[in-house]
């Protein structure tokens, strides 16, 4: 087990660069193996979970080279995918499990997916349930609903799927398999989650068309194509990675952090809508535009922040930003409401309990609910141990609140990092003065 200590910081100053987005960088290698040609990615993320999806890629016959943060992948178009020989081994990722068993499912041969303990205690039949309604046959080896998965493929039909939940995972398994369906495939969501996989498919030829509803629901509709074809991409900074430097200038007084080009995907930035409700100084600039995807710089200072409610449609632009919003939140003056966000049970952890557990330990007073949490901001928060629970956000959110608590922390299976963000500690070292 990894563990690292973080000191309180009585200054965060300078510029950084985040690595690549990890929804973008997973769709980009996915896109890019089925398409014709070669795509070449810049700035991809090359965290345990895109190498996840680069490794299942490679065993299904594609060529990929992958050189820190470019990758080349020779596209063997949309039927040139080979049976692989063993296990497609997707590891902690459920993005790397549940789109590529939309591409899976077009498939003319069978396949069999599984990944490490907490990857296949995650619900997937939410993919299953509408992948099997378009003709394929999916099944759970061990019956509970969860990977290890046999993907058999089927001849598909496009389907209308209402969804349960705003999911882009469920989303976009379904739009991938309509690829490879006779007729239309659309999806509908409670709400609009993020848009990278309608919006990559589009600047790869095919026809998708999307829009939400006056009830706030949203649909995207895929027909089947003959041939998608490659181009670059430049992947921007994850705003998931951002949002704990940005924390870390919010939270520690007088820093000023610049975070440069930070993707800005209106589907992806409700942490930044929620810093500034809260009271936040956070400026954009150098806003640009590429492949439908919006970035811009961020620059931070250090700010006092008061309670907010984050409910609704805003859960899924934010969703992977909970546990830092939660810990901007024991900071803040007076009461945040976090609630609608239940898919918090599913991530890599049961994000209610985790998030719970170790601000309580920190001495922050914090209630959960069943789909959220309660915390009453303005407490002194003390050093302590962290349980990561291999949770990655789990982690790097509690080196954050580690460094405004009085006294030393310890993040233990710090490890976990390396899922989303290699060098986060190092990052965090040169911009945090002790
Ligand atoms: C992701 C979608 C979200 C998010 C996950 C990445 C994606 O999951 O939490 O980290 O790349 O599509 P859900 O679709 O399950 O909400």
């Amino acid at each position: 087990m990894s563990v690292r200590i973080i000191q309180p910081s009585h200054n965060c100053k300078g510029e950084i660069l985040v690595p690549g987005d990890k929804s973008i960088s997973h769709r980009a290698v996915m896109l890019g193996s089925v398409a014709k040609g070669t795509t070449r990615i810049s700035h991809f993320l090359s965290g345990a979970d895109c190498l996840s999806t680069i490794s299942c890629f490679r065993k299904l016959g594609v060529a990929i080279e992958a050189k820190k943060d470019q990758v080349l992948v020779y596209g063997k178009g949309l039927h040139g995918l080979r049976a692989p020989k063993e296990i497609l081994d997707t590891g902690n990722s459920g993005t790397t499990t549940r789109l590529i068993s939309g591409i899976l499912a077009g498939q003319s041969f069978p396949c069999v997916l599984s990944g490490d303990d907490s990857l296949n205690s995650r619900p997937m039949g939410r993919i299953m349930t509408p992948l099997n309604q378009m003709g394929a046959h999916i099944t759970s080896i061990g019956g509970n609903g969860c990977a290890p998965l046999r993907i058999e493929p089927g001849p598909l039909q496009g389907i209308h799927y209402q969804s349960p939940v705003a999911s882009a995972q469920v989303k976009s398994a379904v739009l991938l398999a309509g690829l490879y369906a006779s007729g239309e495939t659309s999806v509908t969501e409670p709400s609009l989650s993020r848009n990278h996989t309608e919006l990559m498919l589009k600047s790869f030829g095919a026809s998708v068309s999307s829009c939400v509803h006056p009830d706030g629901s949203a649909t995207a509709c895929v027909l089947p194509c003959e041939e998608l074809y490659a181009r670059d991409i430049r992947v921007p900074g994850d705003i998931s990675s951002a949002a704990y430097f940005i924390a870390a200038g919010l939270l520690v007084p007088d820093s000023e952090i610049l975070v440069k080009h930070v993707g800005l995907n209106p589907t992806r930035a409700g942490f930044l809508k929620v810093c500034q409700d809260m009271g936040a100084d956070l400026t954009l600039l150098n806003q640009t535009t590429q492949g439908g995807e919006m970035t811009a710089d961020i620059l931070v200072c250090g700010s006092s922040l008061h309670g907010t409610v984050i409910e609704g449609s805003l859960i899924p632009t934010l969703i992977d930003e909970i546990p830092i919003l939660a810990v901007l939140a024991a900071f803040a003056d007076g009461k945040t409401i976090i609630r609608d966000a239940a898919e918090l049970k599913v991530k890599e952890t049961n994000r209610i309990d985790t998030v719970t557990e170790n601000l309580a330990a920190m001495g922050a007073d914090i209630t959960p609910t069943d789909d959220g949490m309660i915390i009453r901001g303005g407490r002194p928060l003390h050093g302590t141990d962290i349980h990561s629970y291999l949770d990655h956000r789990i982690a790097m959110a509690f080196a954050i609140a580690a460094l405004t608590a009085d006294g030393s922390s310890s993040i233990l299976d710090s490890q976990c990092v390396d899922v989303s963000y290699p060098g986060f500690f190092s990052e965090l070292e040169r911009l945090c003065e002790r």
